[in-house]
């Protein structure tokens, strides 16, 4: 037996330590042998080897037990040490991630007109029909609520289509004088190499006393934005209709890609339309009872800009999460 002793001790890892426990206790191991051939000894040793193997049986199982503590507590620690990772190392392979061309360009808007003193409102996805339309001078009949471009939903609610409804809730809510902007995604049923259904824009809202807000002051902030955004560019206002403003206007850059001379992104203008903008219409104050104010407002899409500034194509491929797009912009 003490042969199996020495194995018990010189085994070296838990595998071995299992050949052994089988060879010893197995149905057919050396202790089942033993047992056996104690059937054909003298009756009156039959108990003494019967005591002598069980005192075995108990030394050795507790011997094994013990050992077999001993080589897993080891293997453990060896595959720790092996599988042990050091968090202050720096792996060259790791990548850095980058704001989407999108969120980067709403930053750099909300970063020119925080700078300006204006607060940043957020609004409401879900919007009801006095806030996106009524409120802003657009009236039951206009085309603008037309269920093509309109998400509707049941009980007169919507997705908002313009962040516009933004002012309305700022002006129900607050006394001016107002400095503020609204960043956020709007939606609208469409869908083509310049239309996505869901995109990003930024209000802008001045209010302050009657007579103190012009068309100057207005002109002003946008042309300083646009050269903030665009850089050495030149900018033109073009008389245009909007509902809430009046007079209003479309601001027009000079063409990012051909610096004026006509291309195909400008139609051979060489212009660009980058936002709309005005003069609160009196209607709008009066939707939220406002007396004795004078305003200006401006709505401006962001993709556009980001596809002006990072010369993309189709404004589809920035919502396509395509890893190769984006990895331009790190
Ligand atoms: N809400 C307009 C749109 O979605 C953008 C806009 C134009 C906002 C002129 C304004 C504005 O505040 O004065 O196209």
């Amino acid at each position: 037996m003490k042969e199996w002793y020495d194995a018990i001790k010189e085994a070296q890892n838990v595998e071995k330590l299992e050949e052994i426990r089988i060879s010893v206790f197995g149905k057919k191991g050396v202790l089942a042998q033993e047992f056996a051939k104690m059937k054909s000894a003298p009756n009156e040793q039959k108990a003494q080897i019967a005591k002598d193997l069980n005192t075995h049986k108990s030394a050795l199982m507790n011997e094994l037990t013990a050992k077999k503590i001993t080589l897993q507590t080891l293997e453990l620690q060896v595959a720790m040490k092996a599988e042990s990772i050091d968090v202050s190392l720096f792996s060259s392979k790791s990548q850095a991630g980058a704001l989407h061309p999108v969120m980067e360009t709403m930053d750099k808007i909300v970063e020119y007109f925080s700078a300006m003193n204006f607060s940043v409102k957020t609004g409401n996805m879900v919007e009801d029909d006095f806030n996106n339309f009524e409120a802003l001078n657009l009236p039951k009949y206009h085309p603008a609520r037309d269920m093509q471009d309109t998400f509707y939903f049941k009980d007169e609610m919507l997705l908002r289509t313009h962040t516009s409804p933004v002012q309305i809730r700022t002006m129900m809510h607050t006394k001016p004088p107002i400095r503020m902007i609204a960043p956020g995604a709007v939606f609208r049923r469409d869908y083509d190499l310049t239309h996505t259904p869901m995109f990003h824009q930024v209000e802008g809202l001045l209010v302050d006393e009657e007579g103190k807000v012009s068309f100057a002051n207005l002109k002003y902030i946008l042309e300083d934005f646009l050269k903030y955004m665009f850089g050495d560019i030149e900018v033109r206002f073009r008389p245009s209709f909007f509902p809430f403003t009046e007079p209003s206007a479309e601001v027009d850059i000079s063409c990012v890609f051909c610096k004026g001379d006509g291309c195909r992104v400008c139609s051979k203008t060489g212009w660009l339309e980058v936002l709309g903008c005005g003069i609160v219409d009196p209607n709008v104050f009066e939707a939220v009872k406002y007396k004795n104010v004078s305003g200006y407002a401006f709505g401006l899409g962001v993709e556009r800009f980001a596809m002006l500034i990072h010369q993309i194509g189709d404004l589809r491929s920035l919502f396509e999460g395509d890893i190769k797009l984006l990895e331009q912009f790190q």
